[in-house]
């Protein structure tokens, strides 16, 4: 039977290439959002893939919603950690409400999404772990101290639950994404797009969401085992570890 994949925030930008990536690779996909019903629908109707709403903040909800997606398609193999915010402030100027809000989605959101499908994985001795990271928790951002620290955050989870999970056949990996043209990126005012961002891009460009969703495919795949802890940076040489 095909492996069971849950992609939060799974229904637009990179969420959305990682949901569409998976399926194509066989994957039973589940995809989840916080409320955009609107762009939900569309993406269930353009794709065929069952969509759930909850809040990866909130731990009851999220353990909620993954019982529900286990009951109607089948225990969760693979789990994409993507869903995330950006609330950006100088430091001087960030309130704790920005801080604790991107905390809340960014980094416990992590922890809620992969707490509740961990002991099935044990179980079932498989499991892939998937954490969308970024460069800026690579190398830290003005502006984004609650971003940056989130980001770094994953680094130190995969690398970690890579150590807890490897005798039960379970792997835990990071993407760290550079600047990738989603809703998230062009909502910064484009001449600081052009003026500031791109001319840091060696590449020249922004990546696509399905260069993300490429190195997702890869890690989700059974063929994976051995790569474990480990960070896929895709930044077209933006940054390098
Ligand atoms: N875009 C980039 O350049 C870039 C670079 C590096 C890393 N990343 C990371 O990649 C991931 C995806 O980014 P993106 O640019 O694709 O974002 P996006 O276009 O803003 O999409 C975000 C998705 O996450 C969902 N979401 C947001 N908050 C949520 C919550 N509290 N509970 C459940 N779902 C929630 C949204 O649901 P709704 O549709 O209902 O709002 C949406 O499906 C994020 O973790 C981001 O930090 C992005």
């Amino acid at each position: 039977m095909a492996r069971v994949a849950l992609v939060t925030g799974g229904t637009r930008g990179i969420g959305e290439a990682i949901s569409k990536a998976l399926k194509a690779e066989g994957y039973n996909v589940a995809a989840t959002y916080a409320g955009n019903d609107e762009k939900a629908a569309a993406f269930t109707k353009e794709t065929g893939i069952k969509t759930y709403k909850w809040n990866v903040a909130d731990y009851a909800e999220s353990k909620a919603g993954i019982e529900k997606v286990e009951a109607e398609i089948g225990p969760i193999d693979i789990v994409v950690a993507n869903a995330g915010i950006t609330r950006d402030a100088p430091f001087h100027k960030m309130s704790p409400d920005q801080w604790k809000e991107v905390i809340d989605t960014n980094l416990t959101g992590v922890f809620n999404t992969v707490h509740p499908v961990w002991p099935g994985m044990r179980e079932r001795k498989f499991g892939r772990v998937i954490v969308i990271s970024s460069i800026n928790g690579q190398k830290g951002q003005f502006g984004q101290v609650n971003y940056a620290a989130t980001k770094a955050g994953d680094l130190g989870i995969v690398k970690s639950l890579a150590q807890e999970g490897a005798r039960a056949g379970i792997t835990a990996n990071a993407v760290c994404p550079g600047y990738i043209g989603t809703e998230m990126v062009r909502a910064i005012p484009e001449e600081v797009l052009n003026s500031k961002i791109i001319p840091q891009i060696p590449a020249g460009r922004l990546g696509e969401p399905e260069e993300i969703a490429r190195c997702v495919a890869f890690l989700a795949s059974d063929d994976s085992g051995f790569i474990n802890g480990s960070t896929i940076s895709a930044n077209g040489a933006q940054f390098f570890v």
